[in-house]
């Protein structure tokens, strides 16, 4: 099948080597030319594992896969045409539709009376299709168009895209038109996935809810870290018993510094405003954002218990910048926050993350900060070392050899990725989240 690909951020580009990784032709369009023309020479605008050589390997080998900025030439093209561009949180915290509709407007402008479907695939209000739909009709002005509009939202995790689209647990397909359903379900029966065919209102709120109800998990743990701190249980044990119940799965039950990340903070709040618009309160969520909020000051108040709250003097390691293990991704990152909070209060930081520390560094800069290139060197002449990402590799570290390299052998695991009693019987103080501690 003939598929286009509006916008070559994560979703858009993912899917676009992706679906010519299953035999069909893809042109992906962006209106960044910088971005366009790297993508040709092969160089990714982000980092995402197996991403670089899949794109080489449609594009340059069995040249499947284009990218173009011309709207016309992306247009013509596709059967399926999939609106994949970014959704912002705005100042509001709504989810700030610009892009989604100049795309929409674009789309018209160049649509022609040969039957295509215009598929959401960015993560879109509750209503939306509305306005795409109204926006393509903009677009076209008086000419005669024929298409259809569908949603198709993304469960894809940064890190594990291509793993996940090719695995997905599920597809979620909307549409008000039976042959824009049959398109989409011929484009993905190959998986052997579940398919959930429903209405666009449907399909749209899927992808928020299946969201909000990730991050609802993430804090509800979080704020069990609280209680077993003041009760002298142990989190990850209360986790491991609560998950073994198959109604409720082990998954986003890892207590820690809280959720971050594109997805999340921006989705959890652009439901809560929906619903506000739709006059409800939607309580819940609203104890789910103060949770994660609070999640890092709890980390925060930790350290100034031990140092106090002027931090001058004192330099600290820190291991992970990115918003999650497996990606260069900093938006949202708890992590950038924890380090504003350390430098904000006087602290010298040595960093490390294993992909991350470019994006670091632009939002960041020097100041205060210096950038290692190995977890390892975070130790020397530290105060404390802070685990502030859940990099697998920060756990593989021998903490007893490299302690002995810091000016004070403290540990504040803000991911709970270490086992605490090695750690102690290591002869470090630990600070975990929600963990017991007196062996
Ligand atoms: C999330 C969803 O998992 C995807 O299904 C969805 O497609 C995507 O958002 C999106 O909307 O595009 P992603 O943002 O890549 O994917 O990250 P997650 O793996 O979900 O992690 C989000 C945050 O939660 C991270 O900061 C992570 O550290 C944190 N987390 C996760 C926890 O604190 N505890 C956990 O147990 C799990």
């Amino acid at each position: 099948m003939n598929i286009t690909i509006i916008g070559t951020g994560y979703v858009g580009l993912v899917s676009g080597a992706v679906f010519a990784d299953w035999g069909h032709n893809v042109v992906c369009l962006d209106v960044d030319k910088k971005k366009v023309q790297n993508i040709k020479k092969g160089i990714m605008p982000i980092y995402e594992e197996g991403l670089e050589e899949l794109v080489k390997r449609v594009q340059n080998i069995e040249k499947r896969f284009r990218v173009t900025t011309d709207y016309k030439k992306a247009v013509e093209h596709g059967k399926l045409i999939f609106i994949c561009v970014g959704t912002p949180g705005n100042s509001q915290g709504a989810a700030d539709l610009s892009y989604v509709f100049s795309a929409s407007e674009a789309i018209g402008k160049y649509l022609k009376n040969e039957y295509k479907v215009i598929v959401t695939k960015s993560t879109v209000p509750v209503g939306t299709h509305n306005k795409v739909k109204e926006y393509i009709l903009k677009g076209a002005g008086s000419k005669k168009v024929n298409f259809d509009v569908a949603s198709n939202p993304e469960f894809l995790r940064e890190g594990t895209s291509i793993y996940d689209a090719n695995h997905t647990d599920r597809v979620v397909i909307g549409s008000d038109s039976k042959k824009a359903l049959n398109l989409l379900e011929r484009l993905y029966k190959h998986l052997n996935a579940p398919i959930v065919k429903t209405n666009l209102a449907s399909a749209e709120l899927i992808k928020y809810a299946a969201n909000a109800f990730l991050a609802t998990k993430i804090s509800f743990i979080n704020e069990m870290s609280q209680i077993c701190e003041r009760t002298g249980a142990d989190v990850k044990d209360v986790a491991l018993g609560m998950g073994l119940d198959n109604r409720i799965g082990p998954k986003f039950l890892n207590a820690g510094i809280g959720y971050g990340g594109s997805c999340f903070p921006k989705d959890v709040e652009a439901l809560y405003r929906t619903s506000s618009e739709y006059f409800y309160d939607f309580r819940l969520l609203r104890g789910v954002m103060d949770a994660n909020e609070r999640q890092k000051i709890y980390f925060i108040e930790k350290v100034y218990k031990k140092f106090g709250t002027n931090l001058t003097g004192l330099t600290f390691g820190i291991l992970g910048l990115a918003f999650k293990n497996g990606t260069d991704d900093i938006r949202k990152s708890v992590a950038i926050e924890i380090v504003k909070m350390l430098r904000g209060a006087g602290a010298v930081l040595n960093v490390y993350d294993p992909a991350a520390l470019k994006n670091a560094k632009n939002a960041l800069g020097v100041n205060g900060i210096n950038y290692r290139l190995s977890s390892k060197s975070v130790f020397n002449k530290a105060d404390a070392v802070f685990i502030l990402t859940e990099w697998p590799e920060f756990a593989e570290l021998n903490y007893a050899h490299l302690s002995k390299k810091m000016r004070k052998k403290i540990i504040f695991d803000g991911r709970n990725l270490l086992n605490p009693k090695e750690v102690i019987s290591a002869g470090l103080d630990y600070y975990g989240i929600g963990r017991f501690l007196n062996f």
